[in-house]
């Protein structure tokens, strides 16, 4: 069985990553999302949320789940049965950093490989941080996010600045 996990922050979860996922998932069995539970970041969602809001975004494919997962995304990738994990590589500035990645985990486990997916090129502007900022300040967002994560987005904005 392909198995391929595709980790991520997901904070939340943007049309560009749902533009990766749904080219990942066409080339294996099963691709495991795991959003990182990772409190250092103070994310606007919690764990849960991104994975429940991931859950509703990709409802439309079959073979993917989400899931939160804690630690290392190699022991995460190995725990799942991967063979491969899955990034997305918008602009140049993301090159260092996702290489770095890559080659430490292939040391960590080489019988695991990173595949890349070059994002649309109208995606490839796009992070959760930006949308984030964006949203805070009142801008549109709708061609960010699908409209389920851009009404929680906004909810939860809302929420915080209480
Ligand atoms: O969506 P992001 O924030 O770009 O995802 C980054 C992520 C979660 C893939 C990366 O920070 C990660 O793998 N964190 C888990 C800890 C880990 O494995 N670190 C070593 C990487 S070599």
């Amino acid at each position: 069985m392909k198995i391929a996990v595709y980790p991520g922050s997901f904070d939340p979860i943007t049309l560009g990553h749902i533009n990766v996922i749904e080219r990942a998932s066409a080339m294996v069995d099963q691709l495991i999302v795991g959003v990182l539970n990772n409190q250092a970041k103070s994310p606007l969602f919690n764990a849960e949320e991104r994975v429940e809001m991931i859950r509703e975004a990709t409802a439309h494919l079959t073979n993917v789940v989400a899931v939160p997962f804690d630690g290392l995304t190699i022991d995460f990738a190995r725990r799942s049965g991967a063979q491969w994990i899955i990034r997305g590589l918008r602009a140049v500035t993301d090159f260092e950093y996702e290489l770095q990645m890559a080659q430490t985990n292939r040391v960590l486990a080489p019988e695991i490989d990173t595949i890349f997916f070059t994002t649309e090129l109208k995606y490839a502007y796009l992070s959760s941080s930006t949308v984030k900022e964006v949203a805070r300040f009142g801008g549109d967002i709708d061609s960010f996010l699908t409209p389920v994560v851009k009404e929680r987005t906004l909810a939860k904005l809302k929420e915080r600045q209480k």
